[in-house]
């Protein structure tokens, strides 16, 4: 509140509190007139590029003169065209000017579920929160990290670079958990002894399974009220649940046997339930369900939306739990229904789509996954897309495809792979040229040595890669007029024109094909008079231009080539001196 923010990073395993205590930090900010705005992750659906960004953002309502999010972060607004540099600023700009009005306090959940690119953005603007009114607090299942995930690495990042405070909660210790039977239930001492020894035998201290046990002893009336008091009858007559899975299929049982069909189904949908998508889903009227719902928030299994249009559940472990009740078989009817009923949306998300249908073991999963792909290049999301894109290809490759389909999406994937792993991208090219020539594709075709040269000249080099680079630029010119089919594979990772740059300073390697268009073949004149550098990216304003440099470099910050050191002659060294 004094104008001095922090990034707070606060680990722990399922259900031991993180949520809880966020959100009760969230409330009282907000009572002492700061904003909160909570953006989460989901478990089991593919999060979108910048998801819970979008999701913090998506419910902001801008009051009289408060800025609105930038445009490539409105529920609908994922289509809008952005470099990732265009959309890091924005976000900065926007959280900048709203704190200055107003304490901020942006709170991210379960970023173990966190896309790439929603990591990375976490990493930009915590940079900036200790000089502004900005309290960034981050959640996530530290247990479940391994050592390759981004988020693993990123918290070192993160305390280093920023400051970030780092807090593990643990588990409820006897003594606490002697305090919290106590100011529950008024009982005897020797009751309260047996109910805590109890609970810390079966539950080992994890708030949310504890509190499932004393929901399951209450519903059993185990424990139950008698006068002013509480008594506790026979403990071994309890069941011994293992698992929390056990004590939720339990509870469960309250529900008669359609009741718990229909809420398991629910959980194949998510986390969040629409209400009209999960009518639609198990074929009943609206009306019908109600009750149910009634039923089910009353054991306290889920909870309805503020806004009426659904529910959702109150644990992403209860969700868990039913979902991994439900036999295999009906689980993929079910993410098929789904699937079909979100496809049929008038602009569906196709990520949630290909989510469903690649649960429900659907080829149709591919073509959904293309789109996610498509959707994440056009914000810049490109670790995302390559993801979405690789996944395709795995189902393509399991089902047998259209062989020029596939051939384009080996471009497409291998161009996005050109700055992390080059030398790997080459063999989908190798692939994508074989395709070429059993359909004869001509577009294909001449596309190939391009995108060939582009990985070589990060793999190995931009004298080794230019060769082919110039071979595929003839091959295309050659196509004829209006014939040039399909994508440009080299241009699927640049938006039309680099957003934030002021300058021309916007033409080089990724830019290739528009250049060639807009010079009429200079670039060609001066690869031949040997001055590739010149040719590829005119000038070194780029260097200097941060949305250009992020396009042309890619999201690694990379100002070199793999593997590649600096140079430092202006007779050969590309990279240096552009
Ligand atoms: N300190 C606590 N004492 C008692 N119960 C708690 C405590 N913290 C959380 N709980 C209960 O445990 C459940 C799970 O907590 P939650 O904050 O959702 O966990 P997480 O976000 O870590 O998964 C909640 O329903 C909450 O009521
Ligand atoms: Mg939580």
């Amino acid at each position: 509140m004094d104008g001095r923010g922090q990034l707070a990073l606060l680990g722990g395993e399922a259900g031991v509190g993180k949520t809880t205590i966020a959100e009760t930090l969230c409330r009282e900010a907000a009572d002492l007139g700061a904003l909160a705005l909570v953006g989460r992750c989901y478990d089991l659906t593919d999060t979108p590029p910048y998801g819970p960004w979008m999701d913090a953002f998506g419910d902001y309502q801008p009051e009289a003169d408060l800025p609105s999010p930038p445009a490539a972060f409105a529920r609908t607004g994922a289509e809008a065209i952005t470099t990732r540099s265009a959309l890091l600023d924005g976000v900065r700009h926007f959280m900048a000017t709203l704190a200055e009005h107003r304490p901020l306090v942006m709170l991210l959940e379960d970023l173990h579920w966190a896309d790439p690119e929603s990591l990375d953005l976490l990493r930009v603007v915590a940079r900036e929160s200790a000089s502004q009114a900005l309290l960034v607090l981050a959640t996530f299942r530290g247990d479940e990290l391994a050592s390759n995930h981004q988020l693993y690495r990123l918290l070192p990042v993160l305390e280093r670079e920023s400051g970030a405070r780092r807090i593990e909660l643990r588990r409820l210790h006897q003594e606490a958990l002697r305090e919290l039977v106590a100011t529950t239930y008024h009982m005897t001492e020797a009751n309260s002894a047996r109910l805590v020894g109890y609970l810390y035998a079966q539950a080992g201290g994890n708030p949310f399974f504890t509190q499932q046990l004393l929901r399951a002893l209450e519903e059993d009336e185990v424990l139950r009220p008698l006068g002013n008091r509480w008594v506790l009858g026979d403990l071994a007559g309890a069941s011994v649940p293992l698992a929390l899975r056990q004590v939720i299929e339990a509870r469960l049982l309250r529900l008669d046997e359609e009741g718990q069909q229909l809420l398991r189904t629910a959980a194949v949908i998510g986390q969040d339930v629409s209400f009209p998508l999960w009518a639609s889903v198990v074929g009943s009227e609206e009306e019908a369900l109600l009750a149910l719902l009634e039923e089910a928030t009353v054991a306290r299994l889920i909870e309805p939306e503020a806004d009426g249009a659904g529910f959702r559940f109150v644990h992403a472990l209860v969700r868990e739990a039913l979902y991994e009740g439900i036999n295999p078989l009906r689980r993929r009817l079910v993410h098929r229904s789904v699937g079909e009923m979100l496809a049929a949306f008038l602009s569906p998300d196709p990520d949630a789509v290909a989510y469903h249908f690649r649960q429900a073991g659907d080829a149709q999963a591919a073509g959904w996954l293309v789109e996610a792909g498509e959707r994440a290049e056009r914000t810049s999301a490109l670790l995302t897309a390559a993801e979405r894109y690789e996944a395709a290809l795995t189902i393509q490759a399991e089902r047998g495809m259209d062989a020029a389909e596939h051939g384009w999406l080996r471009l497409r994937l291998a161009t996005l792979q050109r700055f992390r792993k080059p030398r790997e991208a080459l063999a989908h090219v190798e692939v994508a040229e074989r395709l070429a020539r059993e359909v004869n594709d001509p577009g294909l075709t001449a596309r190939v040595p391009l995108v060939r040269g582009l990985l070589r000249v990060y793999a190995d080099g931009i004298g080794d890669g230019l060769g082919d680079v110039a071979a595929g630029v003839e091959m295309i010119e050659k196509l004829p007029h209006g014939k040039a089919p399909g994508p440009d594979p080299s241009n699927l990772s640049t938006p039309p024109s680099i957003q934030g740059c002021s300058s021309r300073c916007s033409r080089g390697l990724a830019d290739l094909p528009r250049q060639r268009n807009e010079e009429k073949g200079t670039w060609r004149t001066r690869l031949a008079a040997g001055r590739p550098r010149r040719s590829l990216a005119r000038g070194g304003a780029w260097r200097s231009c941060t949305p250009c440099r992020d396009v042309l470099t890619g999201p690694g910050e990379r100002t070199n080539p793999p593997g590649r050191r600096t140079r430092t002659s202006t007779s050969t060294g590309f990279w240096p001196s552009c």
